[in-house]
C-alpha cells in the first residue's frame, strides 16, 4: 500500500510522520556503492551479534523457563501469596485455603499453602487449582512431568492430580498420588494427554476425597523441554534463538542483576541446587522471580545454544541508589563474584567447580568476558571508578585471561571493554549511524550491551526494524572496535500484564511465539556476518539509504546489506573494481513492509518475514533497486 497523498504532490504521510519528497520522482536519487573486495579495512568481530536477557516481561517465569505452574511457591505479592490459585469444591465438599507461615518444606521455603478440607468424599472432592501463566498449553499425546511437596495432618487418602479444560470443565489428563505422609515429602507424577485439541485454556487441579488438612508447596509441571533438560526451557523459544545465530549470551541483566535494593540483587548462591533450596527473590520488574532459572540453568542455556556466556557480576550498586563504598565493605561482594566465576569456569578440583560438578556439570563453561555491574553511570555517588578498580584487581589476579567490561566511562583507568547502551527512535538511529566511525581506536573496545529502536508494542514494527538495520550497518562498519552487541529486551509475554518494557524482540503466550520485524532483521545480519570488512564507499542515494558490506574469503562470499527506510525505491549501482569475476546468480534475502507501522503479532506472526529469491544480473558492475521500507542482504560469489 502506498502512503496517502495529502496535498499538492509533495506531502506524504508515512505512518504519522510527514516526509517531504520530490513529487516528480517515484524513487530516491541513484546511489553508487563501490566495494574493493581485494582491500580489507579490518576484520569483523566474530562475536558481533549475541543475546541479552534478564527477568523482565515474564522472560523466564511465564516465558523461556518451561514451568507451567504460576506462583508455585506461594511467594507472589498479590492476594496474600495465593495469587493464581483458587479453592475448588466439587459436589457438596467444603474447604478453605490460606498461607501457613509456620509450615514449609525447607529452610528456603518456610511457608506453604494449607488446604483445610471440612467435608469431602471420593465422589465429592475438594482442593485447589492453578491457572498457569495465562493458561496452560497442552498438546495431544504428550507427557507432562510434575512434582510437589506435601504433608497432611491425618490420612486423607490419595491426592488426585488432573489437567482440566477450562471450557468443558473436563479432565484431559489425570493421575493420583498415594496417600500423602504427615511429614513433608516430595512426590513426582506424570500427566499424559491423548487425542486433544491444542489449547492453552487449561488448569491444574489438586483434590482429595477426605476431610483433614493438606499442605502443598513447590507444585511444578513441565512439558517436554529443549534437549530434554530437566527444569528446562521451552523448545520454540530456544529454536528462535538458534535462528538468530548468536555468538554469546549476556546474563543475568540488566536491572535484574542489580535489584532495587542490595538484598534484591541476583544473589547467585541462592539460585543453585535443588529448587526447594532456592528462596526466590523479588525482581525489579515488579514480580517475584522463582529462580528456577538459576546460574547453572543460565550457563546450560548458553551451552545448549553452543555460545559463550558474558557473565555480569553484581558490583555493589542497586537501582534505588544504594551502593557499597570501595574498600573493605565491598570485599565480600568481590569474593561473591570470584566464587561465581569459579562456579562457572573452575575445574572440579576447585571449591565452586566441585559444587557445579555435584550438581551434574563437571565440565567448566567457556567464559571470556565478565561484566562488572550494569549501567553504573546511574550511581551518582561516583563510587564506580573505585568499585570497578577493586573488582578488576581481584579478578585479574586470579583470572588474568578474562576480559573485564566496565558499564560506565572511567577517568582513572582504561577498562578492557566499555558497555554502551542505546534505546532510540528510528530517526535518531538514522542520524547516528556514523556514531563510531571516528571513535578513538586506542580506547577500550566497545560492547553495545543493550540497544533497540523503540517503536511498536509489545514487539517492534517494521519502522523499528529499519532503525535497527541502519544502526547495524554502522556497527558492522566499526566491528574492529565493537566486539559484541546485544539487543534488549529479547522477550515479552504478550498477555495483558505481561509487559513491563515496550518494544521487545520476540513475543509469545503460553502456546506460541513469533518474531518481530526487528528479530528477522537481526537474524539476517547475523547469519550473513562475514569475516572481513572490505574498503567501500557510497555516493548519491537518499537520506534514508544505508549499507554495509562484509566478505568471507574462506568461502568466497560477499554479503552486501542494504537498508532503504524511505517511502520510495532506492536504485543502486554496485561496482566491484579489482574483482576478477562475480557469479551472475546471487542470493537475495528481503524483509519488506508496506509502511513503518506494519508489524507481526501473536495472531498474525508472519506478515513480515524474510523472503529468499535469486538475482540473475549480478556481476562486477550491476544495477539493483531496493524497494521502499526494505532490508536486504545480497550474497555474491566474487573472485
Ligand atoms: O532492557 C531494559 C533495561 O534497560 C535494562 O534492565 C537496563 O539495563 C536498561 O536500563
Amino acid at each position: 500500500m502506498n502512503p496517502a497523498v495529502l496535498c499538492s504532490k509533495t506531502l506524504f504521510i508515512v505512518a504519522g510522520a510527514a516526509v517531504l519528497t520530490n513529487a516528480a520522482s517515484a524513487q530516491a536519487p541513484d546511489a553508487t556503492v563501490t566495494i574493493q573486495v581485494d582491500k580489507t579495512a579490518h576484520a569483523v568481530s566474530p562475536t558481533l551479534y549475541g543475546l541479552m536477557t534478564e527477568e523482565i516481561n515474564y522472560s523466564y517465569d511465564g516465558g523461556l523457563y518451561a514451568e507451567m505452574v504460576r506462583n508455585r511457591t506461594f511467594q507472589d505479592h498479590g492476594f496474600g501469596g495465593v495469587a493464581h490459585w483458587s479453592i475448588v469444591h466439587l459436589g457438596n465438599s467444603a474447604a478453605t485455603m490460606a498461607i501457613d507461615q509456620a509450615e514449609g518444606p525447607s529452610a528456603a521455603l518456610q511457608h506453604s499453602l494449607a488446604i483445610s478440607v471440612k467435608q469431602a468424599d471420593p465422589g465429592n472432592q475438594a482442593g485447589v487449582r492453578n491457572e498457569g501463566y495465562w493458561g496452560m498449553a497442552l498438546r495431544p499425546n504428550t507427557t507432562y512431568k510434575g512434582s510437589l511437596y506435601a504433608k497432611t495432618d491425618s490420612d486423607m487418602g490419595p491426592l488426585s492430580v488432573a489437567l482440566i479444560n477450562n471450557n468443558s470443565g473436563k479432565p484431559v489428563a489425570t493421575t493420583a498420588l498415594p496417600a500423602i505422609s504427615t511429614e513433608w515429602k516430595r512426590y513426582e507424577f506424570t500427566l499424559a494427554t491423548r487425542d486433544i485439541e491444542v489449547s492453552a485454556e487449561n488448569h491444574l487441579l489438586l483434590t482429595v476425597g477426605h476431610a483433614g488438612k493438606l499442605w502443598v508447596d513447590l507444585v511444578s509441571l513441565f512439558p517436554p523441554t529443549y534437549k530434554d533438560r530437566g527444569n528446562g526451557n521451552r523448545s520454540d523459544l530456544m529454536e528462535m534463538m538458534v535462528a538468530m545465530h548468536p555468538k554469546f549470551l549476556r546474563l543475568p541483566g540488566g536491572n535484574y542483576l542489580e535489584g532495587d535494593q542490595i538484598d534484591e540483587r541476583f544473589d547467585w548462591k541462592n539460585t543453585i541446587g535443588p529448587l526447594v533450596d532456592r528462596p526466590t527473590h523479588r525482581s525489579p520488574w515488579s514480580y517475584q522471580s522463582s529462580d528456577g532459572m538459576g546460574l547453572l540453568e543460565f550457563l546450560e542455556w548458553a551451552e545448549d545454544l553452543n555460545i559463550q556466556t558474558v557473565l555480569a557480576v553484581y558490583a555493589g550498586y542497586s537501582l534505588k541508589g544504594d551502593h557499597i563504598r570501595p574498600g573493605p565493605t565491598l570485599t565480600p561482594f568481590v569474593e561473591e563474584a570470584l566464587d561465581e566465576i569459579e562456579f562457572a569456569t573452575g575445574d572440579p578440583s576447585t571449591k565452586w567447580g566441585a559444587v557445579r560438578t555435584k550438581l551434574g556439570h563437571p565440565a567448566p563453561f567457556p567464559v571470556k568476558y565478565v561484566e562488572i555491574g550494569n549501567e553504573d553511570e546511574f550511581d551518582h555517588s561516583g563510587s564506580y571508578e573505585g568499585r570497578y578498580a577493586q573488582f578488576y584487581k581481584a579478578i585479574k589476579a586470579k583470572y588474568p585471561r578474562l576480559e573485564l567490561i566496565a558499564t560506565a566511562p572511567l577517568k582513572r583507568m582504561k577498562p578492557d571493554v566499555l558497555d554502551d547502551h542505546y534505546y532510540k527512535r528510528a530517526d535518531e538511529f538514522f542520524a547516528d549511524v556514523k556514531h563510531y566511525d571516528n571513535a578513538d581506536r586506542n580506547g577500550p573496545k566497545i560492547f553495545v550491551g543493550e540497544w533497540a529502536t523503540r517503536e511498536g508494542s509489545p514487539t517492534t514494527d517494521m519502522g523499528a526494524a529499519l532503525g535497527d538495520a541502519a544502526w547495524m550497518t554502522g556497527m558492522e562498519r566499526n566491528s574492529d572496535l565493537i566486539v559484541m552487541a546485544s539487543y534488549a529486551p529479547l522477550f515479552v509475554n504478550v498477555n495483558p500484564g505481561g509487559m513491563q518494557w515496550e518494544s521487545d524482540l520476540i513475543g509469545y503466550n503460553a502456546l506460541s511465539s513469533y518474531g518481530s520485524p526487528s528479530y528477522y532483521a537481526q537474524a539476517m545480519f547475523a547469519e550473513y556476518l562475514g569475516t572481513e570488512v572490505p574498503r567501500s564507499s557510497v555516493s548519491g542515494g537518499g537520506e534514508r539509504f544505508f549499507y554495509s558490506v562484509t566478505h568471507d574469503p574462506g568461502n568466497g562470499l560477499l554479503y552486501l546489506k542494504l537498508v532503504n527506510a524511505s517511502s520510495v525505491p532506492q536504485p543502486i549501482e554496485i561496482n566491484l573494481p579489482g574483482t576478477i569475476s562475480v557469479d551472475e546468480t546471487a542470493t537475495l534475502i528481503s524483509l519488506s513492509g508496506n509502511n513503518p507501522a506494519e508489524t507481526n503479532t501473536i495472531s498474525a506472526p508472519a506478515r513480515i518475514v524474510p523472503v529468499r529469491t535469486t538475482l540473475t544480473n549480478a556481476g562486477v558492475k550491476f544495477s539493483h533497486a531496493i524497494p521502499a521500507y526494505s532490508i536486504q542482504v545480497i550474497q555474491l560469489r566474487a573472485k
